[in-house]
């Protein structure tokens, strides 16, 4: 590379200025082209495609999809906006950073051009995994022309990840990404605050800590500077447009001869163009009115800190030591500018301000320069240059989670982009057809890799060896997910009594508000107590590989001191349990179970089969199933969930049979041999105590009556099953689909684990009953108007032909699970987990 690059050096403007500086060389890493093969060379650095195997040393993580406008076309990329990478998941990059405690300067580029995937439609985050970056950010409402993000990080740690995530059904994308350091001391350590009561000594708080976000970068009185203009690839744009009054100011000449650089500024503070022009007072020769401000208007978030570098030059005064005049700031604050001292004793000079300032709940920032009024010397005031930055505030909880473990998702997408809309829906049946009958032939157990080796509509399986490494069972647990303690006592108010939800031998549940005010349920163990070590990081490790709508989403963990803190998304409506037996709540209709059932059956199938290491729950059951404000269900508590391939006998024989008493597969029990049909055992008691709303064991019952699987086969087989359906419900039971749902049941409790459905086959048969229950005949009036979420994705005109159900089935789930959960989790819904284990 360094052959390609000494040439160019010297074709370079600023060869001169670069052989002067011996401090600071820029670097040749990272610059990333994403989505191609392609190193772009832009501008004395060189973009490194990320499809490239080579040395550099990032990695990307999660599913993604390659677009490139040329793809069509055939020819060859030039610049890095004409590839990019599709997320339609939470994915990463991650950069190895070799000078820590360093200012970096990390760029992204955007640019919406026109492909088979509408980039346009797009709207994501994205954030590292201590800052949110950009939120809903879209180009719905831009103009088409390309975009850059530049913020300043300070970067501590070895490891930068910038996540990428989805809004919910949508996607993100990302062209090019630049990370490299910037010259030393490019960031002060503090500078002089500026708050509504105006100035106030120095910004309490580090700056060169924070993440600075540039949202302006004027360069005053002169043209816009692109990247090839400036010694940092940075972007400028002129003033004009921000003027308050543009009468009040005039061009100033732009300054042809040696600028004198000074002290701290040098070649990388600003380039040569933004000191050589300037904006100065317009006054008309002859008149005496220069008694006026040159004012600006920039538009900045509401009360919120800003860092502003205000560059000044001066090419005006026509002699030494003639010019002083003000400069305000937000109309509160003003520094006498003293050109002549500030230069060095030198016109010519560069110098500039640092400033903190906040900003109020205007949204306006106005910057003023204008004459010194104390001042006998030359009458003018004028101003060069202007950056911008808001100062970010950490936002721990929104630490992303990625999803290791998908491929099927990467593989629809292509599908629809290759095929499109009609085509779409005919060539899926065939498609999960042969994907089913291919699932079918291999062992239950096995993951699904078929799914992502179907070469047909590939060329762009994308996935990297870092996401085959954590699947190959890298046992660290993932760091993103951290959260401080602090950050936890102040979400629980210092675990504060009333904000508990549960309780349980694991220690205690507490409702929590983050400062950004997403809703959490906190579960802590008891402190220092030490049990439970192993469920904590299965959890965390199991959580933090899977991600499903109708899975309860991790949304972070503390292991600080001795603690032991996981944090779940809230679910508003608690448990299923709650639903089923306590009376506050009002009672779930037929159609309500049965829905709840679906998802939780869902949920369960995909633990099985959508991740790629096959996840066993161990401890289904009414408490696990949790609600959310739109009663969708969510399985929840994965502390005693095994992951690996179930069928290696070793793996899976425990020595402490584990799970609840009354949905404990007795074959497990006998063996010890746990499979996924345990699993499944364990939802058959769920629906019968769905169906019944009677426990799973009952010692107050007759002894025939106890255990409510035995007596629900019983009275299923004598044909009385009518007799103990929960009374509440009985009236508005379709027969039909009481019949397919206790021939459901039935399977599940099957006591050779062999004889029992997959949980596919339940999903399907339950989706099946919930259909006979909707169909016309029966259907009630008020439930016309209950909006099911489901009723989204089903085809039920499809649906109905018993040769395609099957594959319905996949289709449901394999939706589901990649294409529209992965950014579910945006909408942080609420969690309650009464009495857990
Ligand atoms: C980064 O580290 C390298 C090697 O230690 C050093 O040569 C270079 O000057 C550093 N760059 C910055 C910007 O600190
Ligand atoms: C970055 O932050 C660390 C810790 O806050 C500090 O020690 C270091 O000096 C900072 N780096 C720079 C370049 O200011
Ligand atoms: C992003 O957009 C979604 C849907 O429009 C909205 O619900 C959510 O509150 C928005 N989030 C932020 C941070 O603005
Ligand atoms: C892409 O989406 C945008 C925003 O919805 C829309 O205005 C535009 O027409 C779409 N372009 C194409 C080619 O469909
Ligand atoms: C786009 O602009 C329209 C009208 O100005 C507005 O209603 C809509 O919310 C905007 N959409 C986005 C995604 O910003
Ligand atoms: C910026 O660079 C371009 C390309 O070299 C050049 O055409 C343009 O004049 C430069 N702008 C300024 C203000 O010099
Ligand atoms: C100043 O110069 C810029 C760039 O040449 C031009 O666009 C702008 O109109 C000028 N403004 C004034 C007030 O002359
Ligand atoms: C210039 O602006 C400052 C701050 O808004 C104000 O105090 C001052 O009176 C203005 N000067 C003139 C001459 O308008
Ligand atoms: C900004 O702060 C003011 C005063 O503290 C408050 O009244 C206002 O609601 C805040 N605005 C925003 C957008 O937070
Ligand atoms: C900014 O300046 C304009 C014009 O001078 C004035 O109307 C406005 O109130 C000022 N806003 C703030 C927040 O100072």
């Amino acid at each position: 590379m360094k052959s390609i690059l000494l040439p160019l050096v010297f074709l370079f403007q600023f060869s001169s200025i670069l052989l002067i500086s011996s401090a600071y060389t820029l670097p040749d890493k990272y610059f990333i082209n994403c989505g191609s093969d392609t190193d772009i060379n832009s501008v004395n650095r060189v973009f490194t495609g990320d499809l490239n195997s080579g040395s550099v040393s990032f990695t990307k993580q999660g599913s993604s999809q390659v677009l490139d406008s040329n793809q069509v076309a055939g020819q060859a990329s030039t610049t890095i906006y004409q590839t990019a990478r599709v997320f339609r998941q939470r994915s990463l990059y991650e950069f190895q950073i070799t000078n820590t405690s360093t200012t970096y300067l990390v760029r992204l580029h955007f640019f919406a051009f026109p492909s088979t995937t509408n980039l346009s439609m797009a709207v994501f985050d994205v954030s590292t995994s201590e800052f949110s970056l950009l939120r809903n950010f879209t180009f719905r409402n831009s103009t088409n022309a390309p975009t850059t993000k530049e913020f300043l990080f300070n970067i501590t740690s070895g490891k930068f990840d910038i996540y990428f995530v989805p809004q919910v059904s949508s996607f993100a994308f990302v062209n090019a990404i630049e990370v490299f350091p910037a010259p030393e001391s490019f960031i002060p350590d503090t500078a002089l605050h500026i708050t509504s009561s105006g100035s106030n000594g120095n910004y309490y708080k580090e700056i060169v800590s924070k993440v600075l976000y540039t949202i302006h970068r004027i360069n005053v009185g002169g043209l816009t500077l692109a990247e090839e203009n400036d010694t940092l690839w940075r972007n400028w744009v002129p003033d004009d447009s921000y003027l308050y009054n543009s009468n009040t100011a005039k061009n100033g000449t732009s300054y042809t001869g040696k600028l004198n650089y000074m002290g701290r500024v040098n070649e990388y503070t600003a380039p040569d163009f933004v000191y050589r022009t300037s904006k100065q007072m317009n006054i008309v020769d002859g008149s005496q009115s220069n008694n006026f401000n040159i004012t600006w208007n920039f538009r900045v978030s509401k009360n919120t800190s800003h860092f502003i570098r205000v560059h000044f030059c001066d090419t005006v005064s026509p002699s030494l030591n003639v010019l002083t005049f003000n400069l305000f700031i937000a109309g509160k604050f003003r520094k006498e500018i003293k050109t002549y001292d500030e230069g060095n004793y030198q016109l010519a000079a560069p110098f500039y301000f640092d400033f903190v300032v906040d900003s109020d709940d205007s949204g306006i920032l106005n910057i003023s320069v204008g004459p010194n009024a104390k001042s006998d010397l030359e009458n003018t005031a004028f101003l060069n240059g202007l950056e911008i930055m808001e100062i970010m505030e950490k936002s721990v909880s929104e630490a992303p989670v990625i999803n290791n473990g998908t491929k099927k998702g990467l593989v629809l997408v292509l599908v629809v982009s290759v095929l499109g809309g009609l085509v779409f829906i005919g060539v899926l049946a065939v498609f999960i057809f042969f994907g089913r009958k291919k699932y079918r032939k291999t062992n239950p157990g096995e993951p699904l890799d078929s799914w992502s080796a179907l070469p047909v509509f590939g060329g762009g399986s994308t996935h990297s060896r870092v996401t085959k490494k954590s699947v190959n069972g890298s046992n660290s647990l993932n760091l993103g997910l951290k959260v401080p303690f602090g950050e936890i006592q102040l979400a629980t108010k210092n675990f504060d009594s009333k904000l508990v939800i549960g309780k349980g031998g694991f220690g205690t549940v507490y409702k929590g508000i983050f400062r950004n005010g997403v809703k959490v349920a906190v579960k802590r163990s008891q402190p220092g107590s030490g049990q439970g070590l192993s469920e904590f990081q299965t959890e965390i490790m199991v959580l933090s590989k899977i991600h499903n709508r109708h899975l309860v989403s991790l949304i972070g963990y503390c292991d600080e001191r001795s603690e032991m803190i996981l944090v779940y998304e809230f679910m508003e409506k608690g448990t299923l349990k709650d639903h089923l037996y306590d009376s506050k709540f009002p009672c779930l209709s037929w159609k309500q179970r049965l829905e709840i059932c679906v998802g939780a059956a869902r949920g369960l199938q995909y633990l099985h089969k959508g991740s790629d290491v096959g996840i066993i729950h161990r401890d289904i059951k009414p408490t696990n199933i949790l609600l959310d404000e739109n009663l969708v269900a969510k399985v929840a508590d994965f502390g005693l969930s095994r992951s690996g391939p179930p069928d290696h006998d070793q793996t899976h024989v425990s020595t402490a049979v584990k799970g609840t008493f009354g949905y404990l597969d007795p074959e497990y029990f006998k063996t010890q041999h746990l499979t996924e049909k345990s699993d499944v055992y364990s939802f058959g008691v769920v629906l019968l105590e769905v169906l019944c709303a009677r426990p799973a064991i009952d010692p107050s019952l007759p002894r025939d009556q106890v255990n409510l699987a035995d007596w629900g086969k019983l009275c299923k087989n004598k044909g009385c099953l009518e007799d103990i359906v929960d009374p509440l419900i009985k009236d508005q039971i379709n027969p039909n689909s009481l019949k397919k749902f206790a021939e459901t049941f039935e399977k599940c409790l099957q006591e050779d684990s062999s004889d029992r459905p997959t949980m596919g086959d339940v999903l399907w048969d339950l989706e099946y009953a919930l259909q006979l229950q909707q169909s016309p005949t029966k259907r009630e009036p008020h439930e016309d108007s209950t909006t099911d979420a489901s009723d989204v994705l089903t085809l039920p005109n499809v649906r109905r032909v018993p040769s395609l159900s099957e594959s319905i089935v996949v289709e449901d789930s394999v939706l589901n699970s990649d294409s529209l959960n992965i950014s579910e989790s945006e909408v942080f819904s609420q969690l309650r987990i009464a009495n857990a284990r």
